[in-house]
């Protein structure tokens, strides 16, 4: 027992019992003083009520009649409740802490709830605002790399990659529309694949699957034109490729056309490992990104088109130059011909001794002879035969040769192979071709002394060196003639030799001679045969 207790338990006693002997309100007081006390040191309602027993018990036993004795048992119960008044209060305080606390608490959850309420709203926002912030940048980069220039299959590559890496969507790839069959997808090898060894199965499985409008998932996109988002492939009856899925895993895929106008090009496919839920906002930025590669598509399909022009104006040139050849062959050789035969008859029925007139007819019929000669000469160059039946060597051989006569200026040619194979049609027309033209040039403009023309095959490539050594041009002079159109010459050569993806050089010092250098791959013009 401690002695705050002893203490407390013998003042109880002394103040009860000056209570019980009429002390009055003074001793209650004391009462309620030595219960603050208590509650101070600590102890219980019911040591206080110990302390009364002990103390009212010693009370009693100083009463002589009943009477007395429930007078102090009364006095005793108002002294004990006096003494535990303060625990009551106490106790009430406590109550009202406790009410005011869970009051606050209550309150406090609420505001809890309405910030956490915030807080994932403004997370809702942020994300939605990094997922906007990326699509952007998608939209951006595709953009980006569809104006870059580069191929159309590029574009689409670095689509994939980007969307990739902005979705986490492991595999993308690419269908396009069957250019031999336009109501078929075939699949190209187009692919972006996170995990190639783990997603091979897929790969085959859609490499090996063309699709007509409607069926699978990319037929569907290129029948309807528009995206197509699919969430359990397992339970989709319309997608083929579920089999290939299940092996590897994959669970969801979107798809969405590359349009040009309203007309399907090509549909992008792509595959996630989880299941995931259609993102419309994802669906709509796919749906710009389907009409800017469009773009690209129109764009390459209109420089084929622009491309083909030069090659269809040649070809036309071509085909002209052979008919007119065939003409001059055919028609006016055979006519000066005829005029020779009428004037030999004629000849024949003059008398002998009209010398005046058979010299004058001798005369007549060399100057058709010559005529003939120039129609066949014209016409040879208009469509050189001895390039179809003996090869570019030979018919380059008798241009320099013819070149020489004619110009009384010396041509050599030299061609570094034994035994010169043939090249293909157009690689054999485009070098002669140039070869005139580098010819016609020298005899008009050069004023040289010696032209000299070398033909020769290296590293896949064949090569014609035309060198001069005459008075030499300034190129930049005559550049700005050719490109309005006077002079035409120089620009052909180099058009007919980039029609082959080839080249042609030109470099020309005035006084210092021209050397024209025309380089044709043979691999990408389908040669014969190899050195
Ligand atoms: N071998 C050369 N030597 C000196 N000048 C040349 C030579 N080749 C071309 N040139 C100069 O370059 C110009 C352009 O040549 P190009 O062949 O394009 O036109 P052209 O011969 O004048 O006319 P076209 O070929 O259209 O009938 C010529 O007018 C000439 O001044
Ligand atoms: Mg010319």
């Amino acid at each position: 027992m401690s002695t705050q207790y002893q203490k407390l338990a013998e003042r109880y006693g002394k103040i009860l019992a000056t209570y019980v002997g009429g002390a009055g309100e003074a001793a209650l007081q004391s009462a309620y003083e030595i219960g603050r006390q208590a509650v101070q040191a600590g102890l219980g309602c019911l040591d206080i009520a110990q302390i009364h027993e002990e103390a009212l018990i010693r009370s009693l036993l100083q009463a002589s009649t009943l009477g007395e004795s429930s007078k102090i048992a009364k006095l005793g119960s108002d002294f004990l409740a006096q003494s535990l008044s303060p625990y009551e209060m106490t106790h009430r305080g406590f109550q009202e802490v406790i009410l005011d606390l869970s009051r606050r608490a209550v309150e406090l959850a609420t505001v809890n709830r309405r910030l956490e309420t915030e807080i994932s709203e403004r997370r809702r926002v942020e994300s939605a605002l990094q997922q906007e912030t990326s699509y952007v940048k998608l939209l951006n980069v595709v953009t980006v790399a569809a104006n870059m220039g580069s191929g159309i299959n590029d574009v689409y590559r670095r689509c994939l990659e980007e969307v990739c890496l902005i979705t986490g969507w492991p595999i993308g790839h690419v269908y396009i529309v069957d250019e031999d069959s336009p109501d078929r997808l075939v699949p190209t090898s187009i692919w972006h694949l996170a995990e190639p060894k783990r997603f091979e199965v897929f790969r085959h499985a859609t490499e090996s699957l063309s699709l007509s409008r409607g069926i699978g998932l990319p037929g569907r996109v290129f029948s309807t034109g528009e995206s197509t988002f699919i969430v359990d492939l397992a339970e989709d009856s319309n997608f083929l490729r579920a089999q290939a899925c299940s092996e590897v895993g994959i669970r969801s895929g979107f798809a969405f056309p590359i349009l040009v106008g309203s007309e399907v090009v090509a549909v992008l496919e792509f595959f996630s490992d989880l299941l995931q839920k259609p993102d419309e906002q994802l669906l709509d930025v796919m749906a710009q990104i389907g009409i800017q590669l469009g773009r690209v598509v129109e764009r390459r399909r209109s420089e084929d088109v622009l491309r083909e022009i030069p090659k269809r104006i040649l070809e036309a040139q071509e085909a002209e130059r052979r008919r007119v050849a065939h003409e001059l062959h055919d028609d006016v050789c055979q006519r000066l011909s005829a005029t020779k035969l009428h004037i030999g008859a004629f000849e024949n029925e003059i008398p002998e001794k009209d010398r005046k007139v058979h010299s004058k007819l001798q005369l007549i019929k060399r100057q058709i002879n010559a005529n003939i000669q120039e129609v066949r000469r014209i016409a040879a160059h208009l469509r050189p035969t001895t390039l179809d039946d003996m090869g570019l060597h030979v018919a380059l051989r008798l241009l320099c040769e013819e070149f020489q006569k004619i110009n009384h200026t010396r041509a050599n040619f030299k061609m570094k192979a034994r035994s010169p194979q043939r090249l293909d049609p157009p690689v054999e027309l485009t070098l002669y071709r140039i070869a005139q033209e580098g010819l016609s040039n020298v005899a008009k403009h050069a004023e040289a002394k010696t032209v000299s023309m070398r033909l020769m095959r290296l590293n896949g490539i064949i090569r014609l060196d035309i060198n001069d050594n005459g008075r030499g041009f300034e190129i930049e002079k005559i550049r700005s003639d050719s490109v309005r159109g006077y002079k035409l010459g120089l620009l052909s050569m180099k058009e007919r030799a980039e029609l082959l993806n080839g080249t042609c050089r030109i470099e020309s010092v005035p006084g210092k001679g021209t050397k024209i250098r025309v380089e044709i791959p043979l691999e990408s013009n389908h040669t014969h045969g190899k050195d």
